[in-house]
């Protein structure tokens, strides 16, 4: 009831404004008792996945909270885990504005925010400051103005200092809005990056005496010989898990609607099935070597347990969040302990 109200007034705004809005609100209110607007209980239905167990199996995507300034607030709601980020070596404002856009009959939303983010430092300094324990995962990416080809150091980079204050480390390379940065998803070049973070992961784990799981989220946009041969990557190299999907260029299923023509990724309902496929493509190309985290247009229970059938042992949840609120989180959770 009251996400309702708060949506039918956030709706009547800028997207942005009203993404930056709901986070400020979000992190004042967190740890008082004005969380009783958006806090619920949710059965305990833990998961174990990447040697990590979780409470439930519904997490929030990468993207909303980019600098982990409301993780307390989300675990107040419910989330099983929360993925922050992407976030760069250095703080970097984005593209320019508008870059968010609402496709609110398909229940999509189309962005092209460019990693705007303060900086891993800042990322860092907000994780030690959180209250509660809910597990983070941590995703990362370069800075728009490194060369792609120098890409590889952004990544390494963030890993130091993330890796001790993260529960999981989500990789990056499937955002359409960072130019150059899907073709690291391809070839040598992901063959060469897959080591070196796997090199990292090992050399950190001596260092800090924990192992941190390394996720590689990757885009839908691939044909079934690119899912095949990033899958081959991700077994070759002992990766953690595979996220599938990020946000999709096709618009598919939206032609003709307002903001359908802006550029950028697609999200939401329109994303569903799509997403859905490459998930089974991805689990039959694994056969269960390697755990998939599903997300890409769910927007109900049926469409997370559509995910979770097709392979995937988690999912997260991004643009159904924003149009269905909180509750989607209860709902999922309810559907998958009576599954
Ligand atoms: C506004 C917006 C910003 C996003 N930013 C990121 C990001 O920084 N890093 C990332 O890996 N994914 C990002 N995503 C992608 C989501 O994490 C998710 O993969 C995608 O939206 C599909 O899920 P959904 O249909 O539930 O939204 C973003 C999505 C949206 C809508």
């Amino acid at each position: 009831m009251f996400y309702k109200i708060a949506q039918s007034i956030m709706f009547q705004m800028d997207p942005e404004r009203a993404h930056n809005l709901a986070i400020g609100s979000l992190k004042r209110t967190a740890n008082t008792p004005m969380t009783a607007f958006y806090a619920q209980q949710i059965p305990n239905k833990p998961v174990t996945c990447m040697g990590i167990t979780f409470p439930n199996p519904v997490g929030l995507a990468a993207g909303l909270d980019k600098d982990g300034e409301a993780i307390d607030a989300f675990h107040a709601m419910g989330f099983g885990h929360v993925e922050v980020g992407t976030v760069t070596p250095r703080p970097q404002p984005g593209n320019d504005l508008p870059r968010l856009f609402r496709l609110k009959p398909a229940k999509g939303i189309i962005n092209r925010m460019g990693f705007n983010n303060k900086g891993v430092d800042n990322l860092v300094a907000n994780l030690k400051a959180k209250q509660t324990d809910i597990l983070v995962g941590v995703n990362i990416g370069k800075n728009k103005d490194t060369p792609v080809e120098e890409g590889k150091n952004d990544y390494l980079i963030c890993m130091d200092k993330v890796y001790a204050h993260a529960a999981y480390i989500a990789v990056n390379i499937s955002s359409p809005n960072t130019p150059g940065l899907r073709t690291l998803q391809y070839g040598d070049l992901l063959d060469d990056l897959l080591s070196s973070l796997k090199a990292k992961q090992t050399e950190l784990a001596k260092q800090h005496g924990k192992y941190v799981p390394i996720a590689l989220k990757i885009a839908p946009d691939l044909t079934e010989d690119e899912i095949a041969s990033i899958a081959q990557s991700l077994i070759k190299n002992n990766f953690d898990a595979a996220i599938a999907t990020n946000t999709t260029l096709s618009r598919d299923g939206v032609s003709g609607l307002a903001n359908a023509n802006e550029t950028g990724g697609l999200s939401g309902k329109p994303l569903t099935e799509l997403s859905t496929k490459v998930i089974k493509q991805l689990a039959t190309e694994l056969k269960g070597q390697i755990p998939i985290i599903g997300v890409g247009g769910i927007n109900s229970a049926q469409d997370a347990v559509a995910k979770l059938d097709a392979g995937a042992t988690l999912v997260q949840i991004y643009s159904g969040f924003i149009y269905q609120g909180p509750k989607l989180i209860k709902d999922i959770v309810d559907a998958y302990s009576s599954k």
